[in-house]
């Protein structure tokens, strides 16, 4: 018999071997076994029985050997606090997205009308109006996969948000006072960390015109979408600061940018604001 310490600790080796984290794998364990930081230690110490080894290995080899993701093995993640399920129709939730949907809450008044474009899992969505129960709030994705998944979401956390199957804001006229957008933003011959590319959807990673097909079309329609002063809150990649600042300058020149950090100190988000 060995321990669940032992246990772990193989499996941190072969972690290491295979250039993984173990993070990964304590995360898959005290999930399976929901266990709460304090109850992990005690765990360690107890025996683990031969069923149980092979039932916990097979999840971790899913990880280690298959290149899959944690929350896709979980079937779910945390955001903002929040727990969604995630399946591999979707984005896996970023951390850094966090930085968006807090700003977004620190600009949001009563009642605002909001729309979130590509709203794969539902994330931002519901996070906000969790947070703000008084939001109105619109979501689109053009996959009908994601929004299944988003309003699985939505029950799961019991909040009220309509989904709209849409090429972003195509042929819709009503008017909002917030667009907020974490749109694919990665181009197309950027290289992509392996077990993001295996697994996560291509339709939510890859954008056109060195990744700025997204921002562009968002802000042209935002010309006809956003109610006067309104806002734009868009998610972008770390080396984005200066192409976002040009595209808002062709459809709104006097428009302030104003880009914020991530949590690793990279740009990750643009406020356009005063835009017309
Ligand atoms: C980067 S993911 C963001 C998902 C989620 N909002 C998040 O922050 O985790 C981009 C999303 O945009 C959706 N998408 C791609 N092209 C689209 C389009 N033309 N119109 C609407 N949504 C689109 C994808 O299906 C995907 O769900």
């Amino acid at each position: 018999m060995m321990t669940y310490r032992e246990f772990l600790e193989n499996n941190h080796k072969l972690a290491s071997d295979l250039k993984k984290e173990k993070e990964a794998l304590k995360l898959l364990f005290v999930e399976l076994k929901h266990l709460s930081n304090v109850s992990f230690y005690d765990e360690l110490n107890k025996e683990v029985s031969i069923d149980e080894q092979k039932k916990i290995q097979e999840l971790f080899n899913k990880y280690l050997y298959d290149n899959i993701p944690v929350q896709y093995i979980l079937g779910y993640t945390y955001f903002y606090g929040l727990k969604f399920k995630v399946t591999k129709d979707v984005l896996i939730p970023r951390f850094d997205t966090e930085v968006l949907v807090e700003n977004v809450l620190k600009r949001s008044f009563n009642g605002a009308f909001v729309v979130d474009i590509g709203t794969g899992s539902g994330c931002i969505a519901i996070a906000l109006k969790k947070n703000n129960s008084s939001l109105n709030i619109d979501a689109i994705d053009i996959s009908k996969e994601a929004l299944n998944v988003a309003i699985e979401n939505a029950k799961l956390n019991n909040v009220n948000i309509d989904f709209i199957q849409n090429d972003l804001l195509f042929g819709i006229e009503k008017k909002y006072d917030i667009i907020v957008s974490n749109p694919p933003y990665i181009a197309k011959n950027d290289e992509v960390d392996n077990l993001v590319y295996k697994n996560e959807p291509h339709l939510a990673l890859f954008s056109e015109d060195d990744g700025m097909y997204f921002y562009d079309k968002i802000l042209s329609q935002s010309l006809n979408n956003l109610k006067k002063g309104g806002i734009i809150f868009f998610e972008i990649g770390y080396n984005q600061k200066e192409k976002i600042e040009k595209i808002v300058k062709k459809y709104y020149p006097l428009a302030n940018v104003k880009v914020i950090k991530d949590y690793n100190n990279n740009d990750r988000l643009a406020i356009i604001d005063n835009c017309n």
